[in-house]
């Protein structure tokens, strides 16, 4: 291998331009493909910036022939070469089709076994298969795109929050454990026997403390852990571009975050957002409006099929003559139910005529929401004069009325489809956030990922601090326990809880949430009276939270911060469908590393080590 140490590379192999031509060239790649057309081989060189097409003939260079000739795919070759014209044979498909390279000199550098797979782009091999060989899957173009890319928004994140006078400082991964928020993974202290350390779930406390020491507009893109079930758009460790500052309210925060992601998508997407948002403002939706038209707080919106609530319009009409409605609209003529806060809901969602369902189609839908937990579709179309209803079980049932109502609440024309929904709040918002979702699909009205995309971002503002636990019969914290309630609502802490709204928002683009945070509670009172609502004594908050509510005592300024996911982020950015994606070395679904064989057993010595009985397994 003297080659490598004698030359350098002039280019990379996505490089070399016409403006090249004659020019003497150094190239180091791998083999993407090669071609044997009879004393002369063509081998496509591949780096992760492009390929450049290199001729080896054997009139021209019997040496550098040989070395083309031996190689195959995936071997490790460098080359120098005079750039050459292809003239007829030009490649309009390659940025470096206008050109090749006819070695003069060319070496072996490392040779491959044959992969298990091709690295291309266009390839079906499972992804299985492609995780447990991960480095080579890593050399697909598509791959290399997506991290790049990622690299990328990392280096104008830091440089645009650098900009805004943010500092970036780290905190520690293995931490105390404290409830609340997901679920952590635990570490065993090895020389503190019987005890362990938990990986931050998210850096929160620490950046709080760090406001309260004083080093106002924080940031840091950071690793978080945590052991939850995983999703498409959810690993066990993911990175969060974390944000802190002090003396911050909801505006400027949103302010900032605008500001940057409006950079992200110009400098590196070369996308510009104020084309589509002029005002600079991306737009908001308060939370409660949020659960009533999609029945989620990360709703989609490319696309419409929004929900109705007919709660209020069925108790109206005493369940408009439809037998399973009844009881429920007796429970809130007795008072049985609160109207403000209703246990049980009844939601509607209006499919368009254009759009045709068969009997199967409609089966089909069914079989879908029952598998959501929904006792069935109950379901109308519109007769054509507009006041009936059409193959459905209610028709029978229902009164003139309250079909009337229905179509006015909902704005159903004729020959339009109507979707029902009826039962526990949580479970109808679930099962109609998700049909309306699937329904966007099924009817092609969401863009195809990768289609060069609608940009669609949302902030879901002030939701209620507290979520009602039915199984502990108490309030729990909705997000985390450190967020401060709305001047206005703060007054119905004791009185009526479950009202009471905080200063929380989430980031949504295309449906997906990429960020959440909150303005904090600072103030040790309303903190204390936040707790007492949670049912926490003032020992037990102590003893879980000492740290941060000594802390607070000492001159806290007031602050507020946000964690944006880089990793949803970076997958809308690349239009990928799965954060793998955008992730080097992911871990499936079952939180397995394929390629390590993380996580592993481990020897009953080193558990013994660790003060942990070993079990048998
Ligand atoms: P939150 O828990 O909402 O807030 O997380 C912030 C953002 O992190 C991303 N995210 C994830 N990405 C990939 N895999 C996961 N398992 C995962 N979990 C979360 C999401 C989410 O919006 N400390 C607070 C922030 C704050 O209040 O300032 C926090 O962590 O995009």
């Amino acid at each position: 291998m003297r080659f490598i140490h004698e030359l350098h590379r002039t280019h990379s192999c996505g490089g070399i331009r016409a403006a090249d031509i004659d020019r003497e060239v150094v190239l180091f790649g791998w083999v993407d493909s090669r071609r044997d057309h009879g004393g002369c081989i063509f081998i496509d060189l591949r780096d992760r910036d492009g390929i450049t097409q290199v001729v080896f003939d054997s009139a021209e260079d019997p040496e550098a022939y040989a070395e083309g000739d031996r190689a195959r795919s995936e071997w490790v070759l460098a080359i120098k070469g005079r750039v050459r014209d292809r003239a007829q044979m030009r490649n309009p498909r390659l940025p470096t089709g206008d050109v090749e390279v006819l070695a003069t000199r060319a070496e072996v550098l490392s040779r491959s076994e044959t992969p298990p797979f091709v690295i291309a782009d266009d390839i079906d091999t499972g992804e299985d298969k492609r995780l447990a060989y991960r480095y080579l899957d890593l050399r697909r173009p598509a791959l290399q795109r997506n991290l790049m890319r990622r690299s990328q928004l990392n280096q104008q994140t830091r440089t645009y929050l650098h900009d805004a006078g943010f500092i970036e400082i780290e905190t520690p991964f293995l931490v105390k454990y404290t409830p609340g928020g997901a679920r952590n993974f635990l570490v065993p202290a090895r020389i503190n026997p019987g005890h362990f350390y938990a990986l931050a779930e998210s850096p929160q406390l620490f950046k709080q403390l760090l406001m309260v020491g004083g080093y106002d507009r924080y940031f840091q893109i950071v690793r978080c852990f945590r052991d939850e079930d995983l999703r498409i758009d959810r690993q066990p460790e993911f990175t969060q571009i974390d944000i802190e500052a002090s003396f911050i309210d909801e505006e400027s925060l949103f302010a900032l975050v605008e500001g940057l992601v409006f950079r992200l998508w110009r400098e590196v997407l070369g996308v510009e957002l104020l084309e589509r948002y002029p005002s600079g403002k991306l737009p908001r939706l308060a939370f409660a409006e949020s659960m009533a038209k999609y029945g989620n707080d990360k709703p989609d919106l490319r696309f419409g099929l929004e929900h109705t609530d007919l709660t209020e319009l069925t108790v109206a009409h005493g369940g408009g003559g439809i037998p399973m409605l009844t009881p429920l609209a007796e429970k809130f003529a007795s008072g049985a139910y609160r109207r403000d806060l209703p246990p049980e809901i009844v939601k509607a969602l209006v499919v368009p005529a254009s759009h045709t369902f068969s009997r199967s189609d409609l089966d089909k839908l069914e079989t879908y929401v029952k598998q959501l937990g929904a006792g069935g579709l109950a379901r109308a179309k519109v007769g054509a004069d507009g006041r009936t209803w059409e193959q459905s079980p209610l028709a029978k049932f229902a009164t003139p009325d309250f079909i009337a109502a229905v179509h006015e609440a909902t704005g159903a024309q004729p020959g339009d489809l109507i979707l029902f929904q009826f039962g526990p709040t949580d479970r109808t918002h679930m099962i109609m956030a998700n049909l309306r979702l699937h329904l966007g699909k099924q009817l092609g009205l969401i863009p195809e990922s990768g289609s060069g995309g609608e940009w669609n971002f949302l902030w879901v503002t002030q939701p209620p601090l507290f979520e009602y636990d039915a199984d502990k019969k108490r309030f729990v914290a909705a997000h985390h326990m450190f967020t401060r309630p709305t001047d206005e609502s703060a007054a119905l802490l004791e009185s009526d809880p479950a009202k009471v709204l905080c200063h929380r928002y989430d980031l949504v683009l295309n449906g997906f949430e990429i960020g959440g945070g909150s303005i904090r509670l600072h103030d040790p009172e309303l903190q204390a009276r936040v707790f007492r609502v949670l049912g926490m004594s003032d020992d037990e908050a102590q003893e879980k939270f000492g740290f941060l509510l000594d802390a607070l005592k000492f001159g806290a300024p007031p602050h507020g911060g946000i964690a944006v996911g880089m990793d949803r982020l970076a997958m809308l950015a690349c239009e990928t469908e799965s954060i793998r994606d955008v992730i080097a070395f992911p871990k499936t679904q079952k939180g397995n590393d394929l390629m390590t064989g993380a996580p592993a057993g481990v020897s009953p010595e080193q558990l013994l080590e660790l003060h942990i009985k070993p079990v048998a397994r």
